[in-house]
Parts: structure tokens; sequence; C-alpha cells
């Protein structure tokens, strides 16, 4: 059923700096796309299926443009380090154990699971090196009923024995064979080419990865410019560089020709932010990992000035919560501190920024995703916000704001993805 019409408190953005509130509207969706927003339901389409979802918000899914599903695991923990500390005596480790498909199985059944329920509608998710295990987790994530493009990793140096590709050679076919088998199964899910980031990977591996971007026509994710010790390791392993970003470009891993997500961005220098800009390079802004790994805050309302393309990601397990509301609220607060204690010339961000970033920001990678204005894919959360109780009036307004700052996946009453009901 993709004709009917949902009523309740629409919220959206209607730009990147303010929200359009709704109260005791319609929506009405053809062809599983939204076809307008009204206060009384036009008579040609009283005879549609109505849900009407009464005094409870409904807004736009989100988008989690940086998440790695086998860290899911070890969300919370293993705090104490910096990035390449941490990947190396927390990360690698729990990683290598998706060789075994059985415990690939159990974790990202858990994975999918909590990712369904949440207000996540649509993801660019990291595996492992392991294609059983990746494959595996596409169809999973299948099931969910989420969208979602899936990465096999690739990474061939600095990485321990127990979780590296064997050759260069193998990585290259590992990765086709993985694309060619699952690129045309699913209906929600799609491979992305995942080279780890360029620490991990060799200049012969990335030349390989770049053909398959062109004779594929996939998309690319990474890692750019996280952490003080990360970016300068990048310019010892690539002394010609000109900076890290320059190091993912010289090999056409940078977007331009295809669509590309790079996480963190939080030091970035003007050249790279330029060629960001230039080439349509999603930026996964990850406020939770940036502040447990110690990593820095990104100049998010500055890119979003400069009208570079930003995204929200939850980047667990660097992030410690897959919960994106959590990940709202911490880019608006970090943003804060960022302003007070180091730079006045970049304003904090504002919860309809951040709104905006976690919807519309990430659902353009999609295509018309993460609004409600006219010809968007209609995913949709519907947020139960009575257990957030209060003794005063409040206005949409604020009923708004708190649901972003006070939900988890309890408020989440209803969910709607390319206008399946999911629950
Ligand atoms: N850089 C390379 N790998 C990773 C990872 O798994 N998480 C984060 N946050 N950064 C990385
Ligand atoms: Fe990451």
């Amino acid at each position: 059923m993709k004709n009917y019409v949902v009523k309740g408190n629409l919220c959206y953005s209607e730009n990147a700096n303010s929200v359009r509130l709704l109260p005791n509207h319609y929506l009405v969706i053809e062809n599983g796309l939204c076809a307008g927003t009204f206060a009384e339901l036009p008579e040609k389409y009283r005879a549609l299926p109505l849900e009407d979802f009464g005094d409870k918000l409904i807004m736009p899914g989100m988008s989690d443009l940086h998440v790695h599903a086998p860290q899911f695991s070890f969300r919370g923990l293993g705090m104490d380090m910096e990035l390449l500390d941490w990947l190396n005596t927390y990360t690698f480790p729990e990683e290598s154990k998706y060789r075994d498909l059985e415990y690939a199985d159990r974790a990202y059944e858990s994975f999918a699971r909590h990712l369904r329920v949440s207000a996540t509608t649509r993801a660019a998710v990291f595996g492992t090196i392991h294609v059983p295990a990746t494959t595996l987790l596409m169809e999973k994530m299948e099931k969910s009923g989420l969208v979602s493009y899936i990465g096999k990793v690739n990474m061939n140096r600095n990485s321990p024995d127990f979780l590296c590709e064997t050759s260069v050679e193998q990585a290259l076919a590992d990765t086709e064979q993985w694309i060619c088998d699952t690129k045309d199964r699913f209906q929600n899910t799609y491979p992305i080419i995942t080279p780890r980031f360029i620490p991990s990977c060799t200049d012969e591996l990335m030349h390989g990865l770049r053909k398959l971007v062109e004779k594929y026509k996939v998309p690319v994710q990474s890692h750019l410019s996280e952490n003080y010790g990360e970016i300068a390791w990048v310019q010892e392993l690539c002394p010609d560089s000109k900076f890290y970003g320059d190091a993912y470009d010289r090999f056409g891993l940078f977007g331009g020709d295809h669509k590309c997500i790079m996480a963190h961005c939080v030091h970035s220098g003007e050249e790279e932010i330029e060629l960001m800009r230039k080439n349509g390079v999603y930026i996964a802004h990850s406020p939770l990992s940036n502040s447990n790994l110690s990593s820095g805050v990104a100049p998010i309302s500055k890119y979003m000035e400069c009208g570079m393309n930003v995204a929200l990601a939850s980047d667990v397990a660097g992030g410690d919560t897959e919960n994106l509301f959590r990940s709202i609220g911490h880019a608006i607060r970090a943003s804060k501190l960022r302003w007070r204690l180091l730079d006045q010339q970049v304003a904090a961000l504002t919860v309809d920024q951040a709104f905006y970033i976690a919807t519309v920001g990430g659902g353009s990678f999609f295509g018309k995703v993460g609004s409600f204005e006219d010809g968007y894919e209609f995913d949709a959360i519907v947020i139960d916000d009575t257990a957030l109780d209060h003794p005063q009036e409040l206005s949409l307004r604020a009923r708004f704001e708190r649901s972003l700052y006070l939900s988890d996946d309890r408020q989440i009453a209803a969910k709607f993805v390319r206008a399946e009901r999911l629950f």
C-alpha cells in the first residue's frame, strides 16, 4: 500500500536553519512519495486509507552515515584511549572474530535488531574484511526493512596478521566477487567500496579499488582527518600528498565522479575543505565518537555555511550508541564547547541545524530523503512523548526540542521506510 494519508504533528526541515512545525496536519503519500501537507484534507484524497497518529509527532527518519556493525558488540566499552591505540587494543581483535560466521550471525542479528527499532531509517555501514560475514550482514539489514549501504572493509598494511588481507590480488578478487554477488540481489541493501583508511591500505590496493568504483559505479566510504596522530602518520606514509584528503584523491577515491562519504573531518585544513566541497564529499559528523576518542570537535556550522554535504553519524563503537537522538544532542553540546573554548568564528549548532543534518543532510546521500516536502520518499518516525511527562503546557516547538534531546527507542511508536510500515 503506497497511497495513504497520515495525520499528526508534522515536524520537518524547511531549510538548513529552520524546522517547519504543522500541528494536526495531514500528509499525503502517493506512490511512496510525499505529495502534500494539509490542515484540511482535500476532497480528492478522502478515499485514501488514513492513519491518525493523534497528538504524536511525525518526523522524517534519520540517516546514520557512518556506523561499524562489528563494533556494536563493544559499544560503551574501551573509551580510555585515542584512535590508534583504541583500534589496536579493542577494535581489531573484536573485528577478527567475524571470520567465524556463527559469531557474526549472533552479533549482526543484534545489530540489525537494534537499528530496526531506532530513529535510523537509512545507514552507511562498515563490516569487516570478511566476505561471508559481510554478506550475512547485508541479508540481515535487508530483512530489517532499513535502506543501507554496506562495506566489506579493505585493509592490507599496518594491520595485525589476524585481521589483514592475504594479498592485494585476493583482496580485490574478493571485493569484486562480493560486489557482483550483492549489487542486484537486494531491494534496499547495496555494496559500498570501503578502504578502512589510508594507513590500512597500500597504493596498489587503492588503485585496484578505484578500478572497481569505475567498473561497477559503486560509492566509497572511509575515514578522514579524525585524530592528530593519524594525520601525522598519513603524512609520513604519503609524503607526496598535500593533505590527508589528497592522499585519497590521488587514487580517485575522494568523490567527484562518484558518491563518497568521509567520516569525521575534525581537523581538515582549508585546502581539504575546498576539495571536499568541490567534489561533493559527504562529511559524516560523529560527535560522540570524536568526544569519546578525544579526537576533537569538527567545525560543522562552518561546513554547512560553505554549502558542503554534512550528515550525522553514530560511528559506533567510537560512538557509544546507535541512538541518533543522542548524537543530535551531543553535536550541539560539543559545538558549544568548541565555540567557547577554541574558536568564536565558528558558531555553535542550533537544534534546527542538528535536526537538518540528521534528516535531510544524510538523507540526500540516498536521493530525495529526509523531508516531507513534495517528492521526498516517505521515511518517518512517529514519536510518542507522553512518557516524557511535564507539569506545564508545552508548545509543539517545545515538544519537538525535548523529543530530540530526551528520546530513545521507547518513544518511537511507528516507523516507515520507503513508505513501508516497519511497525
Ligand atoms: N579509523 C580507521 N578505522 C576506524 C574505526 O574503526 N573507527 C574510527 N572511529 N576511526 C577509524
Ligand atoms: Fe569509523
